[in-house]
């Protein structure tokens, strides 16, 4: 990967990858020792020196976040985010299949450092074999004396259980998550309390992505310095990235923070750019729910910050789809609306009412059959169901929103051209879909 020595994917493809022995050759748990020599404070100090942003999707800085614990506390729970069901997201899951081991090790340092001595990996359904990998993992780390009773001589006690999902896009909101643990349905809580004060099981609880965690032991090991040389600004340390759509060399790629969407879609180290050389029309960029750019915002920084000045809501989960020139733009906007619809909880008014709403216009229009103030009516609705506007519980309206408003703002003339024109056979299959 040109000058980019990959840090969290540097044992894919290597055989075993997914074993102790390998993540040991290869200096693994190194950092978990390291941190185990330091007070809890110490290793929070020194991931807030690296300013490890989240890599869930809200890039709020992990150290800070563990801080937000009261000081007083007797129990801590960690959970670890692993539901990933973000519109075209996949690094979690690559990362928990290529090296287990290196997520068990975050896990470690985060345990440690927030005294935490139970830790909660929520896994997606979805994610069978990823299960089964893990648990291996797991129970390697047990008998090896990694976890257990003793954490490496320490005197730091951690049992770590995985717990699968049911398969719903708002357990990854990290209350519905936290309900959804607890063994109840998975309606995010409202807020206050926050997890940090009253979380799982009434206790204070702090919840982090798999990838961020998986960056703690490189963080302990090489140091924070090391950490802010990667990227620029604000946005620094490793980061995976995902690409979808017809590019020629789809997948997960790590890099840094400062490289732009047109190099992750046309570089030799990643996207190696599109399928027959056809245009790019549109892309989101951080998944569905960050919001879309058109082919000519490539020069994007694929940052924390950059983003905003595109309109959208953040870098989120950093997972690009790429639509070619070749789609109606129309067939987006009804795939886009149509999943917020089926995963709005239905807690709130505004998100259930709002999503379903923009789903039907949007159908309207798929089959043809739109008219032009419904593309005002869609930017009407999507501004006022989010919790921006302070209407709803959680963020899922926030991020079905920016979509939908930017679809309709940026490719608002294809829109208008295809107005009252039917399409053939468009009509039925639409309906098929919702009925
Ligand atoms: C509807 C919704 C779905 C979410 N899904 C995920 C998810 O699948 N994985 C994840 O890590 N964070 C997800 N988040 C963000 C979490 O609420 C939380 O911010 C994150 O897990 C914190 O981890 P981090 O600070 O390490 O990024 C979601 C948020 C919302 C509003
Ligand atoms: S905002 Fe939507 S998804 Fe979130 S709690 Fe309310 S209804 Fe459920």
């Amino acid at each position: 990967m040109g000058s980019y020595e990959p840090v969290l994917l540097k044992n894919r493809g290597v055989e075993g990858s997914c074993t102790l022995k390998v993540h040991r050759a290869g200096g693994g748990y190194a950092g978990a020792e390291k941190a185990l020599k330091l007070s809890s404070d110490e290793v929070i100090e020194e991931v807030k020196k690296a300013n490890l942003r989240g890599r869930g999707g809200a890039g709020f800085p992990a150290g800070v976040k563990w801080s937000f614990l009261p000081k007083d506390r007797e129990k801590t729970i960690l959970c670890v985010n692993g539901d990933e069901s973000e519109p075209p997201t996949f690094s979690n899951r690559v990362l928990m299949e290529s090296d287990p081991h290196m997520l068990i090790e975050g896990i470690i340092i985060a345990a440690y450092a927030t005294r935490s001595q139970v830790a909660y990996v929520y896994l997606r359904v979805e994610f069978h074999e990823q299960f089964h990998i893990l648990q291996l993992a797991i129970d390697e780390a047990y008998a090896a004396g990694l976890l257990g009773k003793d954490v490496l001589g320490s005197g730091f006690d951690l049992d770590v259980y995985v717990h699968r999902g049911a398969g719903a896009y708002v357990c990854g909101e990290e209350t519905g998550l936290i309900e959804s643990l607890e063994g109840k349905r998975g309606w995010p809580r409202i807020k206050p309390p926050f997890p940090a004060v009253e979380g799982a099981f009434g206790l204070p609880t702090v919840v982090n992505n798999v990838e961020t965690l998986a960056n703690l032991p490189h963080i302990m090991t090489r140091g924070a310095d090391w950490f802010q040389s990667i990227g620029a600004g604000s946005s620094t340390g490793p980061k995976l990235f995902c690409l979808s759509g017809p590019v020629n060399r789809p997948g997960c790629f790590e890099g840094a923070m400062d490289m732009t969407c047109e190099e992750l879609i046309y570089g030799d180290d990643y996207g190696r750019g599109m399928v027959d050389d056809v245009g790019v029309k549109a892309v989101f960029p951080g998944g569905i729910s960050m919001g879309v750019l058109t082919g000519d915002e490539l020069g994007m920084k694929m940052d924390f910050d950059d983003p905003r000045n595109f309109g959208l809501l953040g870098l989120g989960t950093a997972a690009a789809v790429v639509v070619d020139v070749e789609t109606d733009m129309r067939d987006v906007l009804l795939n886009v609306s149509r999943f917020y619809s089926h995963e709005s909880c239905g807690q709130c008014t505004q998100c259930r009412e709002g999503t379903s709403w923009m789903y039907r216009i949007a159908s309207r229009i798929a089959m043809g059959a739109g008219r032009i103030e419904d593309l005002d009516l869609l930017e009407q609705v999507s501004g006022r169901m989010g919790m921006m506007p302070g209407y709803s519980i959680c963020g899922l309206p926030d991020g079905a929103a920016f979509p939908i408003r930017g679809l309709v703002q940026k490719f608002r003339t294809e829109y208008e051209e295809h107005m009252g024109r039917q399409r053939d056979g468009r009509a039925e299959a639409v309906l098929r879909v919702l009925n």
